[in-house]
């Protein structure tokens, strides 16, 4: 089988200045899911048509071998155009040709095996060569798509583009899905008889079926498993929808392959996020890009994971975002941290409320578990960071580094300013304002005197005419 995916059509019913193929779901192009389903067929020749936009098009596919593209000149041409627009890449083969529309992203491969399968069936037990088995489903409200008219014995004479329909042939149910299987031969034997619409001007594909049946040919339907399959995506809304349809069916994999996802309605996993079992998921998770979840990972209410990787137990609590870092083995983040830019946290460490953790490398059971800023710092094994910690890097023009030891006690409030090192055992007094390295072992102290005054505080208290200090 060879396999020829259509992307090169404007997509005005979106109205927008990006191609409709390039619309995203889950963050990932619509036709990258058609590619998707034809990867797991193991298909070797892909050829894409690409038109509108056909270099942003192309990139989806950067990386991949066996792909060839092929340009329609008149992306308005029709999808028959399109077809024809590849024609070297099937002229010559004496196979099936499998024609998928981009806009198609919800079918599924073990469909188009079934089809497959179907195809020599019939050649087997009935002695009929199938010269194009189409893709439908019984849509209650079928408005829009092509209509499947059968004769009698259940061979399909045409199909009905919505504009061209008749009264009676509006009624048919039975709609087009846009994933074909053409016996290639014959494909080639009507696709330049086909006529462009007297509604459009384009060559529709759908004619093929036309011209096919009055040369003799034999052209089946084939049954959908599932009615999203052959949904086609035309606009924001069945966008919408159909990337609801793609979400629910990654949330349902992962639970059979036994994760926790409650409430699966408001959790967004995207296709690349691989969760290795047993991790729980609470309500409204984004998790995202390629990250990675260990086993018995838990990621509490609301938080957002992405491009990260979570080791073996980390627990996320709720209401925490974790960009582009690595989380070790049996830490703790949040509730309500932040931890970006390519930081690490250590085995068993703990980041916790309010905490933000950018471009920095934190040691193991290390804590810092009250509104702290570390910002481009390292900091050793079981160093304790206070409430209030700020680490300034950053002097209006330029980032600076921070290097703090192991078993290190910043007291609460605290401002350490970079570029600087802090040695292992030393501890810093609370509300000190720390410029210099410090050596390890020392007792850092930067702050004012306190000064008690003995009853002035009530006295003040007691004027008749409040004044300040
Ligand atoms: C098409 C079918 C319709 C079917 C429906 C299923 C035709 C004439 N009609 O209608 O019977 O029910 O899909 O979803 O085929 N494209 C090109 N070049 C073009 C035009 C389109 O490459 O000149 C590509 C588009 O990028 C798109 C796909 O072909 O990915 C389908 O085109 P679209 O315009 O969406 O066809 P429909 O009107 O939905
Ligand atoms: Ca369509």
């Amino acid at each position: 089988m060879r396999a020829l995916i259509l992307a090169a059509g404007l997509g005005s019913r979106f109205r927008s200045k990006k191609a409709k193929v390039l619309h995203t779901i889950m963050n990932k192009p619509m036709v990258w899911y058609v590619y998707q389903t034809i990867k797991e067929l193991n298909v070797k020749d892909i050829g894409v048509v690409v038109g509108h936009q056909a270099e942003e098009v192309k990139k989806i596919f950067e990386g991949e071998d066996n792909l060839l593209f092929f340009t329609q000149k008149n992306p308005k041409g029709g999808t028959a155009d399109a077809v024809i627009s590849a024609i070297d890449f099937w002229r010559d083969y004496q196979g099936y040709l499998l024609v998928i529309n981009g806009d198609n992203p919800l079918v599924k491969s073990q469909t188009i095996k079934n089809m497959q399968r179907y195809i020599h069936l019939v050649e087997e037990y009935e002695n009929i060569k199938l010269s194009a088995l189409i893709l439908s489903s019984f849509f209650p409200d079928p408005t829009g798509y092509g209509r499947v008219v059968k004769d009698s014995q259940g061979n399909v004479i045409k199909i009905v583009e919505e504009k061209d329909a008749s009264f009676e042939e509006k009624q048919i149910k039975e709609i087009n899905g846009g994933v074909y299987l053409f016996y290639s031969p014959h494909l080639l034997n009507v696709i330049f008889s086909v006529k462009p619409s007297p509604v459009s001007g384009e060559l529709y594909l759908t004619e093929v079926i036309n011209l096919m049946s009055q040369r003799g040919f034999v052209v089946r339907s084939f049954m959908a498993e599932e009615q999203a399959e052959v949904m086609g995506v035309n606009n924001r809304w069945e966008l919408a929808i159909a990337e609801n349809v793609i979400r629910l069916r990654i949330i349902e994999k992962l639970a059979k392959e036994g994760n926790t996802i409650h409430q699966p309605e408001t959790v967004w996993i995207e296709p690349s996020v691989v969760l290795e079992g047993d991790v729980e998921i609470e309500p409204g998770v984004a998790i995202m890009g390629n990250s990675r979840l260990g086993k018995g990972v838990r990621v509490g209410r609301g938080s957002i994971i992405q491009n990260s990787i979570l080791e073996e137990g980390v627990i996320v609590e709720p209401y925490s975002v974790v960009k582009d870092s690595y989380i070790k083995s049996g830490a703790v983040v949040g509730p309500f941290a932040h931890v970006r830019n390519q930081s690490v946290v250590g085995e068993r460490s703990h980041v916790g409320n309010f905490v933000e953790v950018k471009a920095s490398n934190i040691g193991n059971q290390v804590n810092a578990k009250h509104l702290a800023y570390i910002g481009d710092a390292t900091i050793g094994d079981r160093t304790n960071v206070g409430a209030g910690v700020v680490f300034a890097n950053y002097d209006g023009k330029k980032k600076y580094q921070s290097y703090v030891g192991e078993n290190v006690f910043i007291g609460s409030n605290s401002l350490i300013i970079a570029p600087i090192q802090i040695g292992s055992y030393s501890y810093i007094a609370g509300g000190s304002v720390i410029n210099k390295n410090i050596e390890g072992g020392a007792l850092a102290i930067a702050r004012a005197k306190l000064k008690v005054l003995k009853d002035k505080g009530k006295e003040k208290l007691t004027q008749s005419e409040p004044g300040g200090i």
